[in-house]
């Protein structure tokens, strides 16, 4: 079998109410809180989530770096989840700069091979199939300083590869890079890992990136799932505020009286009375908020003489006004709160001032009711 072809339902990682306890000076930290996770062949999975948040322990575990203090991990229906990590057919993909410098790139991608005692030959088949794979034949006699940041990215997945593991495994590999390399590497990570069609486990803080790179995003807090989902998903329809939070920017309204209607909620937010999308969560919490992302919310320049509370929306007043080029954020002070509007594409001559009179609404299929 090539590296490129590989088995139709290969790689399914399934973590069953996966716990890790440390023990710490202050007592039991829990870092990862019974989580539950499938995986389908082919994916790319992102662990997402702030600092501390457990997506570390989480990988480790599946890595077998880490021995979970309850709970199972099966890779492919096999239990896995007491197996050293050499016993899995798993690869941790590290920063490209964790290449040995002086070692070929050729040597580079032969190095876990010949620690494994593979013979000569097999070890020279295996190593030509992924580089050409990779596109890396002509740079095999280089150093890693003698090539780009995202040759040297997809030398650093060469080596993972060419241990024919059936997962791959990245924690952060591209955090100390700079804004511009990171965009080019993610995207060097992602078609090298569609066109492997092989199973990837990605952990990151970088929501950017995130969604930029995967099929699904579980977002994690405190141990935690949050929510899973497609990038789409996350971002559109979050379940909770935390999620909607975290991904994205986010003006959190009072939704007024609530009635639910099923997997809708009438509200009466910025003056008027709406029927808006509500999360699945919401029919069980007793007090709610109303999303509106500011790419939603819509600012009109107020009439001079109009009446003190607009028909439709909400009388403001611009706070401030900042100009991006692609758009215009502006802070609007509202008697909802403070409400942040981005337009985009904006007419120069349309742009408001600091202190200018607006009215500010929303259309409601673009507003969601969350649990608070
Ligand atoms: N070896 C360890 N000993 C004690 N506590 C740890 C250890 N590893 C991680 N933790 C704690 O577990 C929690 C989750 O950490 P981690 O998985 O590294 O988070 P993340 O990768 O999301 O930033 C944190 O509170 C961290 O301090
Ligand atoms: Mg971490």
């Amino acid at each position: 079998m090539s590296i490129t072809e590989r088995h139709h339902d290969s790689g399914r990682i399934r973590l069953v109410n996966l716990v890790k306890e440390f023990e710490g000076r202050d007592g039991l930290t829990r870092a990862v809180d019974s989580i539950n996770l499938e995986t389908r062949p082919g994916e790319l999975v992102t662990l997402l989530g702030p600092s501390g948040c457990g997506k570390t322990t989480t990988l480790r575990m599946v890595a077998g770096f880490e021995t979970p203090t309850s709970g199972e991990i099966t890779l492919d229906g096999a239990d896995v989840t007491r197996l050293t990590p050499d016993k899995r057919p798993m690869s941790m993909v590290f920063q490209s700069y964790a290449l040995f410098p002086h070692l070929s790139v050729y040597d580079n991608v032969a190095y876990g091979l010949r620690l494994r005692k593979m013979d000569k030959a097999a070890i020279d088949e295996a190593v030509q199939s992924v580089l050409t794979s990779m596109d890396l034949v002509k740079f095999a006699k280089r150093a890693p300083n003698q090539l780009s940041g995202g040759q040297q990215q997809r030398v650093a997945l060469a080596r993972a590869m060419v241990m024919r593991p059936k997962v791959l495994l990245f924690d952060e590999p591209l955090s100390n890079l700079d804004a511009k390399l990171r965009v080019q590497m993610r995207s060097e990570i992602r078609s090298v890992q569609q066109r492997l069609g092989i199973t990837a486990l990605y952990v990151t803080h970088d929501q950017d990136e995130a969604m930029a790179l995967s099929d699904r995003i579980v977002v994690m807090n405190h141990g935690r799932i949050e929510q899973v989902g497609t990038p789409d998903e996350i971002y559109r329809s979050p379940e909770t505020v935390f999620v909607a939070d975290f991904i994205g920017s986010a003006n959190f309204l009072d939704p007024g009286h609530v009635t639910l209607l099923d997997d809708r909620a009438r509200v009466d937010v910025l003056g008027t009375q709406r029927e808006i999308p509500a999360a699945p969560g919401s029919a069980e919490a007793s007090s709610h908020v109303v999303l509106v992302r500011p790419e939603s919310v819509v600012v009109r320049p107020a009439q001079a003489d109009g009446p003190e509370e607009s028909v439709h929306g909400r009388r403001g007043r611009i706070l401030s006004a900042v100009f991006y080029g692609s758009l215009v954020e502006y802070e609007i002070d509202t008697d909802a709160g403070t409400i942040v509007a981005e337009v985009s594409d904006p007419n120069p001559d349309e742009v408001l001032a600091e202190g200018d009179v607006v009215d500010v609404d929303f259309p409601a299929s673009r507003g969601r009711l969350l649990p608070a």
